[in-house]
């Protein structure tokens, strides 16, 4: 089917993973206010993160995509937010210091409401109620009325996206980000830590460089680039009529632009060629993203790539690949060789959480740390042996002292896990073991420029 696109063109495709809304009057009636209201990124930001990401593809710079598999209506204040920035930008310093590398910050952040699941419904014991889709669609609680789509969720989707990227840009912009700062976002809790200690380290060398900057005249009060940090949004582009509500056309370029977040992807159970998500992803100008695990096969993502990225632009497409440490060597080449022979510009990266899930004894779904290094590693060893590029990393993390994932410095063990286990879905890296891969990752960086 090959029709013109249009802001509403994507309904007479296959939509896959929406939610089961029982009231479409009222959904529609959301959707409607939604498009009244102002939108939440602004079309030049856009740009300037899809030029970033065309250097990146180039080898000039690295993305850092990470933060909460889920956000939540209920973890919403300025503590959390503040403190998944502070991990994002300890780790995009340690690895602009120890690699000299540019680093892209996108934050799964301001936006990330809705999950893809496995299944309609959810079974436990003798009840059967819709699965938990994420805190635009229903509540994680297990009962009847909290698992019932409610389209007035939307509103608050807004609202708190809008509130939090509020925050995040007061941050940045407003002097907390400033280079000056950098002993600032080291967490108490990891202070005396082999990860925070190392990266006192580092935060004392960037202070005395700016003394001597300073000294020569080069200081933050006069450069912008020294007192904001940039940082830019993202989520899955899962649910569409929100996001066509969002989507508006910039004033300057006459473009389509999703202005629900500068950067979407599509995942894994959403990017059939013939599908809903890719025909309404394919008219806006944003920079997208698209998760392949193994199922991708080499003529998909061709198609994907044609369908997307029909000029073949550096920026547009990113593939977070995340197969899981198993399965990367056997599948990731075969995609890396045949855009590589087809000419395509993408952006490379590697989402090492996804792939690598599994549930413990005890019941909890959890991904060890040495696993996700492996991933991290052999997907730098294959771009190696390719001549390609590995172009960045996507992690779910946060900014607390959480015990969801396994392994790292401290040692998370099966029995650590019941402590602090307070994801919505899926389990995070916590903020020691975030830091640790960053110094990891350095190392790797560090590999490749030699
Ligand atoms: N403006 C640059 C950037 O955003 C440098 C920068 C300022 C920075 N503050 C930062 C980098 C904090 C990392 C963290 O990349
Ligand atoms: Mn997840």
């Amino acid at each position: 089917m090959s029709t013109e696109w249009t802001l509403e063109s994507w309904k007479k495709f296959v939509a896959d993973q929406q939610p089961n809304w029982t009231d479409e009057d009222l959904v529609q009636k959301v959707n409607t206010e939604i498009s009244s209201y102002p939108p939440l990124v602004f079309a030049g930001e856009v740009r300037t993160l899809k030029q970033h990401l065309a250097d990146a593809t180039q080898g000039n710079g690295f993305l850092i995509q990470g933060g909460d598999c889920a956000e939540t209506f209920n973890d919403f204040k300025a503590d959390s937010i503040r403190d998944k920035l502070k991990i994002l930008l300890q780790m995009s310093v340690v690895l602009t210091y120890g690699a000299s590398c540019n680093v892209i910050k996108v934050g799964r952040i301001a936006g990330q409401f809705a999950k893809p699941r496995s299944s309609d419904t959810e079974t436990r014991g003798e009840k059967t109620f819709p699965s938990y889709r994420g805190d635009a669609v229903n509540e994680l609680e297990f009962s009847d009325i909290s698992r019932q789509p409610n389209p007035k969720r939307l509103l608050r989707t807004y609202n708190q996206s809008a509130a939090t990227l509020n925050l995040l840009r007061a941050f940045t912009l407003g002097g907390f980000a400033d280079l000056n700062k950098v002993h600032l976002w080291n967490q108490e809790f990891i202070a005396t830590s082999p990860q925070g200690k190392k990266y006192q380290k580092i935060a004392t060398s960037i202070d005395d460089a700016l003394k001597f900057m300073n000294a020569v005249g080069i200081s933050s009060d006069k450069y912008a680039s020294l007192r904001m940090a940039e940082l830019y949004t993202s989520h899955e582009a899962l649910l569409l009529g929100y996001e066509q509500a969002l989507t508006r056309k910039d004033s300057i370029s006459g473009d389509w632009y999703d202005c629900s977040a500068h950067f979407l992807w599509i995942g894994n159970r959403t990017r059939q060629i013939d599908g809903a998500h890719v025909e309404f992803l394919s008219g806006v100008k944003n920079p997208i993203g698209i998760k392949a695990g193994p199922s991708l096969t080499p003529d998909e993502l061709v198609a994907l790539a044609q369908k997307l990225n029909p000029e073949n632009e550096f920026g547009r497409l990113t593939i977070i690949s995340r197969m899981g440490a198993e399965k990367i060597n056997d599948y990731l080449p075969q995609l890396v060789k045949r855009a590589t022979s087809e000419k395509l510009n993408l952006l490379w990266i590697c989402d090492p959480m996804h792939g690598n899930t599994y549930k413990t004894e005890n019941g909890f779904k959890t991904r060890h740390f040495n696993t996700i290094l492996d991933e991290i590693q052999q997907f730098f060893a294959i771009h190696q042996k390719l001549g390609t590029i590995p172009g960045g990393v996507h992690f779910e993390l946060t900014g607390d002292n959480v015990t969801e994932c396994l392994g790292g410095a401290q040692e998370i063990s099966d029995n650590d896990l019941k402590e602090r286990y307070e994801t919505a879905c899926d389990p995070r890296l916590n903020n020691e073991q975030s830091l640790e891969l960053a110094f990891l990752i350095t190392e790797l960086l560090r590999n490749e420029n030699a």
